[in-house]
């Protein structure tokens, strides 16, 4: 299992000076739209001068027509990226082009499905998706799955059901993780060390219980013992 700290901090500054405290260990950075829209690319290329090894999650949640999300993947292929996600509700077509268009690459990016955002309830996703959460996240990565992607993102308690549905090898990452049972804030369905371990999540993403602590390399150092 590995960890993915999300760099949601306000500003770019303080954002690398946690990539700068974290340095010397072997984590993933989440970077997301707030950091993305304002600072780009150069972000990226600043995470990587702090630490080449660091691996990079660009959280961007493509949606779009099959064509436009090729594209857009194509051009995070020539970022130093090393895997980002779509939204599975795209579809399939879309899936399918975005990984279609990265076989040219020799080393393109992991690519994941997003099924359920962790801050939905049972009752407003299924206002929008007709069904329950459980159910519509297992079709969601069964359709990611035969799209050739690497994995999902899904909340801590549909992994290993995934997993089941899908192939063992199938990528869970599961954010709203609260690895010693922190305030779960938007989240809904939070889950913690033990559950991910039990879920057999392959990436947990910690955001708020690391860049909020007073000491996020003590709790970073923490979870990677738990894991
Ligand atoms: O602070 P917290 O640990 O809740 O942060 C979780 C991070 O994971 C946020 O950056 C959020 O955008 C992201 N995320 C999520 N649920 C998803 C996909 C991404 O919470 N399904």
């Amino acid at each position: 299992m590995k960890l993915c700290v999300a760099l949601d901090h306000k500003d770019r500054e303080k954002n690398l000076e946690l990539c700068k405290e974290l340095k010397d260990f072997d984590i993933w950075l989440k970077v997301g739209f707030r950091s993305f829209i304002r600072d780009g690319r150069d972000f990226l290329k600043e995470i990587k001068d702090i630490n080449p090894n660091f691996k990079i999650f660009l959280d961007l949640k493509l949606y779009d027509i099959p064509n436009t999300m090729a594209d857009a993947a194509e051009e995070i292929a020539k970022m130093e990226a090393d895997m980002f996600n779509v939204h599975a509700s795209a579809g399939e077509k879309a899936m399918r082009a975005v990984m279609e268009r990265l076989r040219s690459f020799e080393n393109p990016p992991i690519v994941l499905a997003v099924t359920a955002l962790t801050s939905f309830d049972n009752e407003s996703f299924k206002k929008i998706y007709g069904e329950d959460i459980d159910k519509k996240a297992i079709e969601f990565a069964k359709s990611a799955y035969e799209s050739g992607l690497s994995g999902v993102v899904c909340s801590v308690f549909e992994s290993l059901k995934i997993k089941e549905n899908t192939s063992y090898d199938f990528l869970t990452l599961t954010p709203g993780i609260r690895p010693f049972g922190e305030d779960s804030a938007d989240q809904k369905r939070v889950g913690d060390l033990k559950s991910a371990k039990r879920e057999k999540s392959d990436f947990i993403v910690v955001g708020r219980p690391i860049y909020k602590a007073k000491d996020p390399k003590e709790v970073v150092w923490r979870i990677l013992q738990e894991i």
